[in-house]
């Protein structure tokens, strides 16, 4: 039975149960420093690395079910697989980089870099967003460039600035003579090592890190106490005054509770600006002309070309600079902000929606404009987003709060009061087709 899969899975794994989980405290702060030319170090794979248990607070059984493929349920087999082979560093070239280098658990799945650093030590264009609940995204990257997290696996462990390998292929060859992986392939799925069930287990693992019992939900829940007055003057404005609804929520009149995502696409003018556009819509044009999944791929990590985001694989104008609407699950421990990691504190992504940004960008999305947010409601808004940090990071968030409110007192990069409360500026035309 599907509906049934991941709650029967639980009473087979050592999960991660919710309480267990909020006495787990792993020691974060900055991302570590790097020698030139290394990948950062693996991270351990620690408690929090465990399948998250059905038995959270506000965990969403038939949405989950739904997204769980009936040919590939969530049997501990093929979870335990998974796991281990998204910290296992063979899969990349040089035996350095895993996924977890940029999924690291204690960091609720992110690298709390701006940008990602792979493979020997290469940088690419855009920030790493949590794993943590992707199970539920209807498109995977910030450009939804593929549907499934199958799919999704398979672009890293080729991209020559991630994880380098040659090939799937590749990969598998440097993990099919390990006893271990034979047995382990073996009770998964009845088979040898092979591409399409490594590449299977790994997204079967990913499909058990579903992330609630914040404050959030154990407020919708009933417990009135269970987050600030502050906060729940932000969820009002979340859903009123500050607009964040129309795109954070999979209906614009009816409030959402569960991923605060439409799974859509927009521009709302991050990045655009520091880059000529045009000349990089017709390079994309030219170069990506077969639509190519890995020069795609190659394109948004590691190009400039990456800013164009959704129109790097719909070759429209209105797609140009649109990115994928995120969770914002989990957001306070989830930073650095934004597709290109440029925003460092919730304050900043809030000053930028509070300006309407994006004054000359002509594919600006027409629900971005001047909000007039007084400063005491940028700090309600603050608090709501960071009630929705799951229990298993609420010291890591507690931190990173009293981190951010401590920067936001003394550096507001993004702050505009004058244009916050002026009034709506006209959009400049686009220009005509490339
Ligand atoms: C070098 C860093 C790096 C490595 C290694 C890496 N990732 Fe990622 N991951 C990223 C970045 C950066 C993005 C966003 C890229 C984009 O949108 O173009 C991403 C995106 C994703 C997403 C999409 C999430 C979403 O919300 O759209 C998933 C899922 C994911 N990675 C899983 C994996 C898995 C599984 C592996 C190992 C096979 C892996 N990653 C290896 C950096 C990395
Ligand atoms: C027009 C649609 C739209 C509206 C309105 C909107 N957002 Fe977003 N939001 C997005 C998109 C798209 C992104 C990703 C954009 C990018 O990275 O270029 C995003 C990203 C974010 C991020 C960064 C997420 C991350 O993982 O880095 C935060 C935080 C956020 N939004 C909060 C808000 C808040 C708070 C509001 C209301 C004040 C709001 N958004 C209104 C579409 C929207």
């Amino acid at each position: 039975m599907r509906a049934t899969s991941f709650a029967a899975l639980l009473l087979l794994l050592p999960t991660l149960s919710a309480t267990a989980a909020s006495t787990v405290s792993e020691d974060t702060g900055p991302p570590p420093a790097l020698e030139p030319g290394k990948a950062p170090p693996l991270p351990q794979q620690g408690p929090l690395a465990e399948p998250r248990s059905s038995n959270q607070v506000g965990f969403p059984a038939a949405l989950t079910a739904s997204a769980i493929p009936p040919a590939s349920p969530l049997t501990p087999a093929a979870v335990a697989l998974g796991e281990k082979l998204f910290f296992d560093g063979r899969l990349s070239d040089d035996g350095t980089v895993a996924c977890a280098t940029c999924h690291d658990p204690a960091r609720a799945f992110t690298d709390g870099r701006p940008v990602s650093i792979g493979i020997h030590g290469r940088a690419g264009q855009r920030n790493a967003p949590t794993v943590l609940n992707a199970l539920y995204n209807k498109t995977q990257f910030w450009d939804g460039r593929v549907d499934t997290l199958e799919q999704q696996a398979a672009l890293p462990i080729t991209n020559p600035f991630e994880m380098g390998s040659s090939s799937i292929a590749a990969a598998v060859s440097r993990i099919a003579g390990d006893k271990d992986y034979q047995v382990q392939f073996m009770q998964a799925f009845g088979r040898d090592v092979n591409e399409q069930d490594l590449l299977r287990a790994i997204a079967t693992y990913e499909r058990t890190l579903a992330s609630f019992d914040s404050p959030f939900d154990h407020f919708i829940a009933g417990d009135a106490g269970a987050i600030s007055d502050s906060a729940k003057r932000g969820w009002e404005l979340f859903n009123t005054k500050a607009r964040c609804n129309l795109c954070h929520a999979l209906a614009d009149n009816k409030r959402d509770v569960t991923v605060f995502t439409d799974n859509d696409f927009h521009n709302i003018g991050i990045g655009i600006l520091r880059h000529h556009v045009g000349p990089l819509a017709q390079q994309a044009e030219r170069e990506l002309a077969q639509g190519r999944l890995p020069d795609v791929d190659a394109a948004a990590i590691a190009s400039e070309m990456s800013v164009l985001g959704r129109f790097l694989i719909t070759k429209r104008q209105s797609d140009i600079a649109a990115f994928k609407t995120p969770d914002l699950r989990n957001i306070l421990v989830t930073g650095p902000y934004f597709h290109d990691g440029s925003m460092q504190t919730l304050w900043d992504a809030v000053d930028h929606y509070n300006k309407g940004d994006g004054r000359a960008d002509p594919w600006l999305d027409e629900d971005i404009q001047p909000l007039a947010m007084t400063e005491a409601e940028i700090d309600d808004l603050v608090a709501f987003l960071a009630s929705l940090t799951s229990s298993p990071y609420k010291e890591a968030g507690d931190h990173e709060y009293a981190r951010q409110l401590a920067l936001s007192r003394v550096d507001r990069p993004q702050r505009d009061t004058a244009r916050a409360f002026g009034p709506k500026p006209s959009q400049p035309k686009p220009p005509p087709p490339f």
